[in-house]
Formats: structure tokens, sequence, C-alpha cells
């Protein structure tokens, strides 16, 4: 079992978890992700490693709560054990010392999985310029940590709430402006978000990776469930990414595909906050 040893409450669906697993701790990397099970009839939750204390034996996780299994672990509190705990998956981030400026663009919850990326890239020798964005002030998290890592951090707000008016990709494209080269950009968030970054960068012909967060069920690239299309190649996130070339995904077929179960989704939903007494009808 692993116990949840911290638990903070970024906004009413978004919560930080610290989970005790050494051996998970022990081999993290920036990129990797784990799957986790809450109980004996949970569903496998795919989850990005944040941060990871190696002498805590601890891995540090966001969680935004989207469908029935996401808002379940989100109620877990402090004290509570995960049943299934499994990691590192997936392939880590490439990290290496670039000529020029490297710019990390986190938007919403994928500020989260970007950071381990800017602190890696950091600890290389390389400039690390961040971009973080939120819908509004409430949304923004680990501005701290980011700036931390950063050699600069530009902080957007869709309504102006906080930082600069706009979306990330406009900060982006006044960056390129000022600094004429980059040599890599990284970004997470949600797919809308990140195929925009890879449509702004694609003329520059600079460097950018995403990170793909697919539907997944075995994590072993034995079921398909993750397949993403990158270039004339099918690719299975859980072990081939979930990093890839931004300028090669299929967005569109990406974001379809995420949609498939939308109903029983919604359905399941439906239960969990009936059982909940939240439906009102009882
Ligand atoms: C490699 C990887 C890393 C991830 N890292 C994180 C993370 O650090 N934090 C986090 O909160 N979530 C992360 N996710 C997404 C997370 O796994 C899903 O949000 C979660 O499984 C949804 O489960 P659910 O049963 O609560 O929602 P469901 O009932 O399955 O879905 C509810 C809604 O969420 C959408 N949805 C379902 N799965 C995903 C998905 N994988 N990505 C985006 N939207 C989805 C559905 O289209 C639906 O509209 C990651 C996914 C992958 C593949
Ligand atoms: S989750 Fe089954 S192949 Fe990737």
């Amino acid at each position: 079992m692993y116990p949840i040893v911290k638990k903070v409450v970024l906004s009413s669906a978004v919560k930080e978890f610290e989970v005790r697993a050494p051996m998970v701790a022990e081999k993290a990397q920036a990129g990797h992700f784990f799957i986790m099970r809450a109980n004996e009839r949970g569903e496998r939750i795919p989850l990005t490693i944040a941060d990871y204390d190696r002498e805590k034996g601890t891995i540090t996780t966001i969680i935004q709560e989207l469908g029935a299994s996401s808002t379940l672990v989100g109620q877990m509190e402090e004290g509570d054990e995960i049943l299934d705990f499994v990691g590192p998956l997936g392939v880590p981030s490439e990290i290496e010392l670039f000529d020029g400026p490297t710019v990390l663009v986190g938007g919403g919850i994928g500020i989260a999985p970007i950071f381990p990326i800017a602190r890696a890239l950091k600890a290389a020798g390389n400039e690390v310029i961040s971009i973080i964005g939120a819908r509004n002030k409430d949304l923004l998290i680990w501005e701290e940590k980011m700036a931390s890592v950063s050699d600069k951090l530009i902080v957007c707000t869709d309504d102006g709430s906080y930082g600069r008016q706009g979306f990330v990709t406009d900060a982006l494209k006044d960056l390129y402006a000022e600094r004429g080269k980059l040599a890599a950009v990284w970004a997470i968030g949600p797919m809308p978000m990140m195929r925009a970054i890879a449509n702004v960068t694609r003329p520059w012909a600079v460097k950018t990776i995403v990170s793909m967060n697919p539907l997944m069920m075995d994590g072993t690239g034995m079921c398909g469930a993750c397949r993403v299309q990158v270039g004339e190649e099918t690719k299975f996130a859980c072990v081939d990414g979930p990093e890839f070339d931004g300028h090669l995904v299929d967005f569109d077929l990406a974001i379809k595909r995420l949609a498939i179960y939308k109903d029983q989704e919604k359905r399941a939903l439906a239960a969990l906050e009936h059982k909940g007494g939240h439906c009102g009808c009882q």
C-alpha cells in the first residue's frame, strides 16, 4: 500500500498529493508517469510524476477531478492508502545542453509536469525561460516552484486577473520576436493548447516537444488504447512516449479519440454524485 503523506487543495477540482512510494521515487526522472488504482474497484489512472524526493521516498503528483475515478482520488485524504502505484513508466525527457534558450510552456495543470523538465534542463546548464498560463489567477499553480528553476518566468491569465493578459501562445510569439532564436520548446497542457503551440513554432522550425495524455489501459504497450499518430507512424504513448515531436502529432485524431467514451464517462460521474447524495433526488 502507498500512503498519502501530504495533500494540498490547490483549487476546488485540483489537488496535490505526496505519496510514499520509495521504489518509484528512486528511479523517477523528468517526463515519467505512473499508473495508480485507488482501491480494488478503482480504474487505472495515469498521472505524471510532477516531483520526487529520493531521500524521503515520495512522489508528488497533481490531479484534476474530471470524471468519476479522478474525483474519487481527489477525495482521498492524508493517511489514506493507494492500493496500486506502478512506475516510473514512459520514456524520460531527453535532456541535453542546447545551443540557445529552452522554453517551457505549461498550461493549467500542465504546469506541474513541466516543472521537473525545467529543473533538469536548468541543471544541465541551459537557459530556461518558462511561460505558464491559466484561465484566471485562482487556477494558477506552482508559480514559485517554476520561478525557482527558470532564468525568466512569464505568467499569463486568459482574463488578465494576474500577469499578462492573453494565451501562452501570445507570450511565446512575443518571446520569439524579442529573442530571434529559440533552441527548443516543451509544451504540456490541454491537447488544444499543445496543438496551438506546435502550430506557432512550426514555421520557425524550432524543435517542439509535447506530452500526450491519451486514454490508457494497461500501460504496457499491449492494449493499444493509447495510440497516437506521429507522422507516418502509430506510436503508443505509454511505452514510446508520452513525449513526441509536436510538429508530427495528429492532434485532431488524438482529441477525437479522447472523447470516445464521453457518454459512459458522464454516466459514471452521475452515478458517483448520486451515491454521494449530491444529486438531490433522495
Ligand atoms: C501519461 C499521462 C499523464 C497524465 N498526467 C496527469 C496529471 O498529472 N494530472 C491529471 O490530472 N491528469 C493527468 N492525466 C489525465 C488523467 O489520467 C485523466 O484525466 C484521468 O484518467 C481521467 O479519469 P476519470 O475517470 O476521472 O475521467 P473520465 O470519466 O475518464 O473522463 C472525464 C473527462 O475527462 C476527459 N479525459 C479522460 N481521460 C483524459 C486524459 N487522459 N486526458 C485529458 N482528458 C481526459 C474525458 O474526455 C472526459 O471528458 C494524464 C494522462 C496520461 C495518459
Ligand atoms: S495503454 Fe495499452 S498500449 Fe498503451
